[in-house]
């Protein structure tokens, strides 16, 4: 399958709270960017990598251009693209760049940078298999509850627990997530005509596509694909980069 991948990388970076978008903060010595792009070329499943950076970065996007030029002959077309305000967005105006001939899209989290390449390979062999839209999770270690505020001021406690959902039946979901190009296409149409409080609520590329009916697959995801949110999350990067797990 000639498969495209989208990296984005247009967020804030808010929660890390570096004054800068989170792509570009340094990790080993290298923005997270790199280590994520890196990291996609260095798996062989793309023909195309189309990055979706904060508009008007022009470090950043240096920094893709000085990579492409890089690239050996043969590896995969490096393009740019200006992200959204949301990550959808984003994800959007990466779609809409792929080349011509694309038969399948892998959506990564450019915060996810040291994704291992057995887990692209995993995403790419379920794709191939016949699956249209394949994710990578891990099981949940702490146990999940759902809440809600309290009534009346907040007292004794903020929030009371509405439901405890079975351990055994989660995940933690990440990226790299697959699709077959055209099923994530219809995705993303059909999540234009959201009311803006169901788009604030898409967190990734699977959920719209549940939204159409669509199966989404679950193949085993890995503990080094963690999503470098907040300075504790880049403690635990810095600290894989000195060692991966086993
Ligand atoms: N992302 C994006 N465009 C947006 C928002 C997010 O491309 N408008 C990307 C981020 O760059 C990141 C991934 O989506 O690689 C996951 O988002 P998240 O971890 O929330 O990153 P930020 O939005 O940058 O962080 P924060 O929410 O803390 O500001
Ligand atoms: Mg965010």
């Amino acid at each position: 399958l000639v498969t495209a991948v989208i990296l984005v990388a247009a967020g804030s970076g808010q929660r890390l709270g570096y004054g800068m978008p989170k792509a570009a903060v340094p990790l080993g010595g290298e923005p997270i960017l790199m280590h994520a792009l890196r990291g996609i070329v260095a798996s062989g499943i793309s023909s195309q990598v189309c990055i979706a950076l904060p508009a008007g970065n022009d470090g950043l996007r240096r920094l893709c251009e000085d990579f492409r030029e890089e690239l050996a002959d043969g590896g995969p077309l490096l393009t740019i693209v200006d992200g959204g305000a949301t990550r959808a967005d984003s994800v959007r105006a990466g779609l809409d760049a792929l080349m011509d001939g694309t038969d399948a899209v892998m959506v990564h989290d450019a915060a996810r940078a040291l994704t291992p390449d057995s887990v692209f390979h995993r995403i790419a062999d379920a794709l191939a298999a016949g699956a249209e839209a394949v994710i990578p999770a891990i099981a949940v270690v702490d146990t999940v509850k759902t809440v809600k505020a309290t009534a009346g001021g907040g007292s004794p406690a903020p929030e009371v627990v509405t439901g405890t959902a079975p351990r055994e039946d989660l995940r933690a979901v990440q990226t790299p997530q697959g699709f077959r190009l055209p099923t994530l296409q219809r995705a993303h149409e059909a999540a234009r005509s959201l009311d803006p409080q169901q788009s604030a609520a898409v967190t990734d590329d699977a959920m719209l596509v549940e939204m159409t009916g669509t199966p989404v697959h679950v193949v085993r995801g890995s503990t080094q694909s963690l999503k470098i949110t907040t300075p504790l999350d880049l403690i635990l990067a810095e600290g894989l980069l000195e060692g991966p797990l086993g």
